[in-house]
């Protein structure tokens, strides 16, 4: 696989969509607090949802999840999935993207240029009493922190 973005700026300038459960029912957001790397000698993908986050129930449930990534055209696209929520609407269908099963409880999307399939291997909430001062009063003064996921990337496509 061949990224030509700079890959620490690629979630933060890129975006991303994460995404579980399965083809008949799933959620998706956009992303970009994110990271690549390796943990336990794995290939990992590492992704932060809150827990207010409709998808976090999904992140919940599921052993797997899939993070894609998309050509610039598909901006917008990932405005809408990460602005508006699943609880409230057919948020995919208004962003036009194709969802597609990759396998058992595995989605991504048809328009994605890279996609990442995630194992489960690790979760955690991350802990605000681990945190700088300066980080919990800018992140999370109103709502609990992020709960982080850690992913063995099993799949590439
Ligand atoms: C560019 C962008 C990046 C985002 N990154 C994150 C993120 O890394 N973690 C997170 O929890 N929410 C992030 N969000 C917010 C969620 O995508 C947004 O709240 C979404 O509507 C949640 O949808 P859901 O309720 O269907 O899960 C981001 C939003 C945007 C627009």
């Amino acid at each position: 696989m061949h990224f030509t973005e700079d890959i620490l700026t690629l979630f933060d300038k890129k975006w991303a969509l994460v995404t579980a459960g399965d083809i008949s029912d799933f959620n998706t957001m956009t992303i970009s607090w994110g990271a690549l790397g390796t943990l336990w000698s794995k290939p990992v993908c590492t992704v932060y949802v809150k827990p207010v986050r409709y998808t976090h129930e999904y992140m919940e449930a599921n052993d797997y999840f899939t993070v894609s990534f998309f050509d610039e055209k598909y901006r917008p696209a990932l405005g809408i999935l990460g602005s508006k929520s699943g609880r409230d609407c057919s948020k995919v269908e208004e962003s036009k993207l194709t969802p597609v099963r990759i396998g058992e409880n595995i989605v991504g999307y048809v328009q994605a240029s890279h996609t990442f399939v995630c194992r489960k291997i690790y979760r955690q909430d991350l802990d605000a009493s681990a945190m700088t001062e300066a980080v919990r009063e800018a992140y999370y003064e109103t709502e609990a922190p992020h709960t982080m996921y850690v992913g063995e990337i099993v799949g590439i496509g």
